[in-house]
């Protein structure tokens, strides 16, 4: 053959395998409201820069008439490309392809695009869409997945491991998303879960939807294993563009500068967010808003936990994170959910050099028999362990409340915080007045001939006392007690002036975490 007729083939070739699963099953896929696998790469990555490898990759299985089938890439499209310019790994399943099911070959080549995210210290994404391990391929199928759950875990930390989830992601194969560091899901095509409806009502009688069992809904408000919900595809992976602007490539960098813009003042102003009465919530996201760069905020985990708000912004440029106690949500309390959220956002931002700046206002961890059994000392302590184990540069302004472990556990001077600063409206204090007045004076109450009157006494004195942030800043704790209108201003040069803070930790191979 000459070169021009080898072309030909080559060509020829490729568009089999481009076809993947065919006209009929892409009718389906697009029925369903999905785009296909190699349309959502196109879409995601700037344009032309798509770089597909191991297309004429071919299942090798026998049984079940298998070696009859011909499942073009062996289900799943791999390869290189850039977003904004920064360069990631791909990999989509194709449902078209034997419903993107995971055989040895189907794993070798996820496997093998993971490795070079690793070597080239980039980051990976996985667009998952796939009925879960080939049921005809057997333990293959189960060895695929425990190879790529090895290099997941081998990888978090180092790079950024993005799993989108574009249909469904069912079985042992949930546990790939979960070991990696933000999950995208889209509403209606989004389905998660490690037994299905079918398995459910077999064992135990149940009946529930698909949805209603692992929807995309269900994993953004109610289990907290989504990170990012969408409307649509579309709208998801703008989301994933975005993300992609505040993040580094790997664990060996900083994430790239932003031009410096001032917040939008004349929107948010700060003097004006926090209402005079101290039991008044507000949404504290303004707050955020009105330090951060062109007042942006890219929220992480929105619909989950919302009484604790995370997310990037930028101060000058720089990415940081912004963990936030939120008190028109259950008064900003920390409880098992939202004590996750946080302790995992740290970590993720400790991972890859991304400053912390966090804004207390809570009343402390929830009471309750429910979260007592729910595990919230241990759930409770992962905030601890994340924030005393983050290196990064960590400045702590304190609004309003700060009692209790609540205080302790956001970010503390005691917790080594770089810089702490207060508001003259903050409390800082064991617990509430009212409650600190029912305790420590209750014989007094209980004896008075007007126990209410005495009661509201016995407040105001311990409110005096305690509810202000100058006993803190006696003893040092916080560093300045500032005026609203000047955060801004403290916290950038706070930030400004730890960019080569370097902390020596002890030994270890590695700590052991409240899990
Ligand atoms: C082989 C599979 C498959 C699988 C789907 N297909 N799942 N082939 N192994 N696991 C094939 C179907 O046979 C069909 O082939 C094509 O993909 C499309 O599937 P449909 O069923 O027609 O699609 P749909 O109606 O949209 O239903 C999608 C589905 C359903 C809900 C995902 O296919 C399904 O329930 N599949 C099985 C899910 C499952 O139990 N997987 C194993 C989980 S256990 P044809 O040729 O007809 O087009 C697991 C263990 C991992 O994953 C453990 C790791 C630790």
């Amino acid at each position: 053959m000459s070169i021009k007729q080898k072309t030909l083939d080559l060509k020829k070739r490729m568009q089999n395998a481009l076809q993947g699963g065919g006209q009929k099953a892409i009718e389906k896929q697009m029925a369903m409201g999905k785009m296909t696998a190699r349309e959502r790469i196109i879409y995601l990555l700037d344009p032309n820069s798509f770089h597909e490898y191991d297309l004429f990759v071919e299942h090798a299985a026998k049984d079940f008439d298998m070696d009859k089938k011909h499942l073009p890439g062996d289900g799943v499209i791999t390869g290189t490309g850039t977003i904004s310019g920064h360069p990631v790994c791909i990999y989509a399943q194709d449902f078209t392809v034997a419903g993107g099911s995971l055989g040895l070959m189907h794993a070798r080549k996820i496997g093998k695009i993971m490795d070079h995210a690793m070597s080239l210290k980039i980051p990976i994404i996985g667009i998952n869409d796939s009925g879960g391990a080939r049921i005809q391929e057997g333990v293959n199928s189960l060895a695929g997945y425990g190879e790529i759950f090895y290099r997941n875990t081998q990888a978090s930390g180092v790079i950024p491991q993005i799993s989108v989830i574009l249909g469904p992601c069912a079985g042992g194969a949930v546990y790939s998303p979960a070991l990696t560091d933000f999950v995208f899901v889209v509403d209606k095509i989004s389905k998660m879960f490690i037994t299905g409806p079918e398995v459910i009502r077999s064992v135990l009688g149940e009946e529930i939807s698909m949805e209603a069992l692992g929807g995309a809904k269900v994993h953004s408000e109610i289990t907290g294993n989504a990170h990012f919900f969408s409307e649509s595809e579309s709208e998801c992976f703008e989301k994933i563009k975005k993300l992609f602007s505040y993040i580094p490539w790997s664990n060996q960098r900083k994430a790239a500068p932003f031009p410096k813009k001032a917040p939008k003042r004349k929107q948010f102003k700060i003097d004006n967010i926090i209402p005079t009465d101290p039991r008044e919530p507000y949404d504290v996201r303004d707050v955020i808003k009105a330090i951060s760069d062109d007042s942006d905020f890219f929220e992480v985990q929105e619909l989950f936990a919302a009484n604790m708000v995370v997310g990037f912004g930028r101060m000058n440029g720089q990415t940081v994170g912004f963990v936030a106690n939120q008190p028109l949500v259950l008064a900003g309390v920390l409880d098992v959910d939202s004590s996750d959220k946080a302790a995992r956002f740290i970590r993720y931002c400790d991972a890859f050099n991304i400053p912390l700046v966090t804004l207390v206002d809570l009343p402390g961890y929830l009471p309750g028999i429910d979260q007592e059994h729910a595990g919230v000392i241990r759930h409770g302590a992962k905030i601890l362990y994340s924030y005393s184990e983050a290196t990064v540069p960590k400045v702590t302004v304190i609004l309003r409340k700060a009692y209790g472990g609540g205080y302790i556990a956001m970010c503390s001077r005691h917790l080594k915080a770089d810089f702490v600063f207060a508001w003259p409206t903050a409390e800082i204090a064991v617990m509430g007045p009212e409650g600190a007045a029912n305790i420590i004076f209750r014989h007094e109450i209980m004896n008075s001939s007007n126990p209410e009157e005495t009661r509201q006494k016995k407040v105001e004195e311990y409110k005096k006392k305690f509810a202000n942030p100058y006993v803190a800043a006696a003893h040092g704790y916080i560093d300045a007690v500032i005026e609203p209108g000047e955060t801004r201003r403290f916290v950038l040069h706070a930030l400004d002036i730890s960019t080569e803070k370097n902390v020596e930790i002890p030994w270890k191979k590695h700590g052991i975490p409240p899990f």
